[in-house]
């Protein structure tokens, strides 16, 4: 039974793997594969544990002739079609976990930098341009007291507002498409306009989806305060990132916390010249923990499908199950 890897990952998966004489790896370390590359090598594997950029569209999948399961090395899956993956009996699966906490504490770092100039005075500090100690240079907010706007209020989200509001007794605003019963704290579920306007910060923790594309535009920005700052660590195209360098550039909002891009990796010429973003190379999830976790996630997911011939741990595309039944 022959399980594709996509890129080199966390040694504790393979280990797992490698427990089972029956299973042979077929692992690409890098540099990405190309769409005919994935193509070609997915044709007779019985699962594969891809990436995010990894495109697992209706052409890959038709490629595959022997596969049971992708055991995504992530949360998110919009770059899998799971309608082709479900019609054709093949299960998919995420990696929840250590990662939920990771994406917000990256969340909580890109809030605080982008809020304290970190990178910037960084550059100032380090280019000799410190001179004389100055008590009006790289101001920025005190967070203590705050309202954060989240919007998608699923376990990252929800995560982040703990964190915020324990730890910086921040007022949570929240927007997702349905309704959610939460209960650790006050938090106030309200329309996308009402937090915009309200919010000091606003943090994205939505899926990709045809309804979050683009959710935050240009007449969005113009809702916000204009010392509010924005946050992104959820999936580059749900911000408008043209939009998003204009309202920087005009000053409608304060600044920005990227981790996602809407052509990753790509990143729009006109938010490398602002000082006001701070830029990550979508690195939300990586913590050593979390990393660890995703590929023991990943590959016990391989193996509860090809050697325990049951669907994975962390089934995804839960209709497969009914539709088997
Ligand atoms: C990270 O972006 C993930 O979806 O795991």
């Amino acid at each position: 039974m022959k399980v594709l890897i996509t890129r080199e990952i966390p040694q504790a998966g393979i280990s797992i793997l490698k427990k089972h004489p029956e299973i042979e790896i077929d692992y690409r370390k890098g540099p990405p594969l190309t769409q005919e590359e994935l193509i070609t090598a997915i044709k007779d594997a019985d699962a594969i544990i891809p990436v995010i950029p990894d495109q697992i569209n209706k052409e890959v999948l038709n490629a595959a002739k022997k596969l049971k399961i992708i055991a995504h090395y992530a949360v998110g899956y919009d770059n899998i079609d799971i309608d082709t993956a479900t019609q054709l009996g093949i299960y998919v699966s995420n990696t929840p976990g250590d990662l939920t906490e990771s994406v917000a504490e990256h969340s909580l770092a890109l809030m605080m930098a982008v809020g304290r100039r970190i990178v910037e005075s960084d550059r100032f500090t380090r280019t000799g341009e410190y001179r004389y100690w100055d008590p009006m240079i790289y101001l920025g907010p005190k967070f203590m007291g705050k309202t954060l706007g989240i919007i998608g209020f699923g376990r990252i989200g929800q995560h982040f507002a703990r964190i915020a509001h324990f730890g910086l007794n921040m007022k949570i605003l929240f927007h997702d498409s349905n309704k959610i019963d939460f209960k650790d704290f006050p938090a106030e579920q309200c329309e996308l306009d009402h937090l915009l306007e309200n919010s000091d910060i606003v943090s994205l923790h939505c899926n990709l989806t045809e309804q979050t594309r683009h959710l935050i535009g240009e007449q969005e920005m113009k809702k916000m305060q204009p010392d509010a700052i924005i946050i992104n660590t959820a999936r580059g195209p749900v911000i408008n990132e043209k939009a998003l360098a204009t309202a920087l550039k005009e000053k409608w909002i304060e600044g920005a916390g990227l981790d996602v891009f809407e052509e990753e990796p790509v990143i729009n010429a006109e938010l490398l010249n602002l000082d006001n973003v701070v830029l990550t190379p979508h690195i939300g999830s990586a913590t050593r923990e979390a990393r660890i976790q995703m590929a023991r996630m990943a590959a016990l997911n391989v193996v509860e499908v090809l050697i325990n011939k049951k669907p994975p741990i962390n089934l995804v595309n839960k209709n497969l199950i009914s539709s088997l039944v």
